[in-house]
């Protein structure tokens, strides 16, 4: 099977969309449908549908169905209730600025029509662009991405940043099925992500069907296996890139970055510009979301810690800028001076190699 073959992890039905839940992955594939904003809403603060982008793009697809159905003529009503299910959906995760980033492209396109039908119309049209548009992004980041790897490499990688995190590809593992259509062999190393899995159940299930080679470990692992392995990069994603460069992503990471820094060996984060949030400065602004402590005392449903016991359960922490070796995006490889450098992707109309 290669890389096409992965399951789209959302489409939009015309009465409802159907995503493929994650939640249940890899012992189960199934497919369940939203026809609701609160269907939507539960989706994603559950994990059902879940990474960065795919996010994005199931709130642009539930705040469109939403706005299909309702019942007035007058425009100001119309933009009001736009508004009121766009911060409810809004609400639904923190730190991924994707879902702002999609919600408020949905509100300003529909904000743009003359009329209610219009702007209907506007809407969906608006939510199938961003999911088309993020295939064709993902691909081109790991065309960049590829450019970093040599044949034979390993790298290490965390959480799933993966093609269902995604319209399609992926942002860290676009890379990886882009070099198996061309015949490079790489070797993924996956780090397991606790507390809910997604590199033990999502990356390896993915890249396992691509044929990529993958290795599991878990989270306490990666320094033994940087060392025993020889591993030649670390590669993540990101649900929030401040303007400075300091990134989010799924708990886990920053560690791995300060790894990387003591092993000497590069440290990417592939995402695309729609998660670069230049309105917040630095990463001590963006909000770290913390999840319920039932992922933490309990494994696959089964409680492994003490009745009562005190946890922290931040999903996300922040990697400092001076960790990053690079971000890569649809429009080129940026190395340092993130400050500047990143605010001047958004003016750039035409991609462009390493800046
Ligand atoms: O809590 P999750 O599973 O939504 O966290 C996802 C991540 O941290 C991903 O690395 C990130 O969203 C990038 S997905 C292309």
């Amino acid at each position: 099977m290669n890389s096409f073959a992965i399951p789209r992890s959302v489409e939009w039905r015309e009465t409802h969309i159907t995503i493929l839940n994650q939640q249940k992955l890899p012992s189960v594939t199934e497919y369940i449908d939203l026809h609701t904003l609160e269907d939507v809403h539960e989706a994603i603060a559950t994990l059902k549908v879940r990474g960065a982008p795919a996010i994005g793009i199931t709130a642009a697809y539930g705040l469109a169905l939403a706005a299909s159905r309702y019942e007035t003529e007058a425009v100001d009503e119309f933009q009001r209730r736009l508004q009121q299910d766009r911060d409810y959906l809004a609400s639904a995760r923190p730190t991924a600025v994707n879902l702002f980033w999609a919600l408020d492209r949905l509100v300003a396109a529909a904000n743009s029509a003359a009329s209610v039908n219009e702007a209907k119309t506007s809407l969906i049209h608006e939510a199938i662009r961003i999911q088309i548009e993020d295939e064709d992004v993902c691909r081109r980041i790991g065309e960049y991405a590829l450019t970093l790897f040599r044949p034979g490499d390993r790298v290490m990688t965390i959480c799933n940043a993966g093609s269902i995190a995604t319209a399609r590809y992926g942002t860290a593992l676009a890379p990886f099925y882009l070099a198996k259509e061309k015949g490079i062999e790489l070797s993924v190393y996956a780090l397991e992500t606790r507390p809910v899995l997604q590199g033990a159940r999502l990356t390896t299930w993915e890249l396992m069907q691509a044929g990529v080679d993958v290795t599991l470990i878990t989270d306490n692992m990666a320094a033994q296996t940087i060392k025993a392995k020889h591993i030649n990069a670390i590669i993540v994603g990101a649900d929030r890139i401040a303007r400075n460069g300091d990134t989010a992503n799924k708990i886990g990471t920053f560690g791995l970055a300060l790894l990387a820094q003591s092993f000497g060996i590069p440290f990417y984060v592939a995402a695309p510009l729609s998660t670069i949030d230049i309105k917040t400065k630095t990463g001590a602004d963006i909000p770290i979301e913390e999840r319920h402590p039932d992922e933490v005392t309990h494994l696959a449903g089964v409680r492994i810690a003490p009745e009562g016991v005190n946890v922290y359960n931040p999903a996300f922490d922040v990697t400092p800028n001076e960790l990053i070796t690079a971000i890569i995006t649809e429009k080129g490889i940026v190395r340092g001076h993130y400050e500047t450098a990143l605010p001047s992707l958004f003016a750039k109309e035409e991609q462009y190699e390493t800046i």
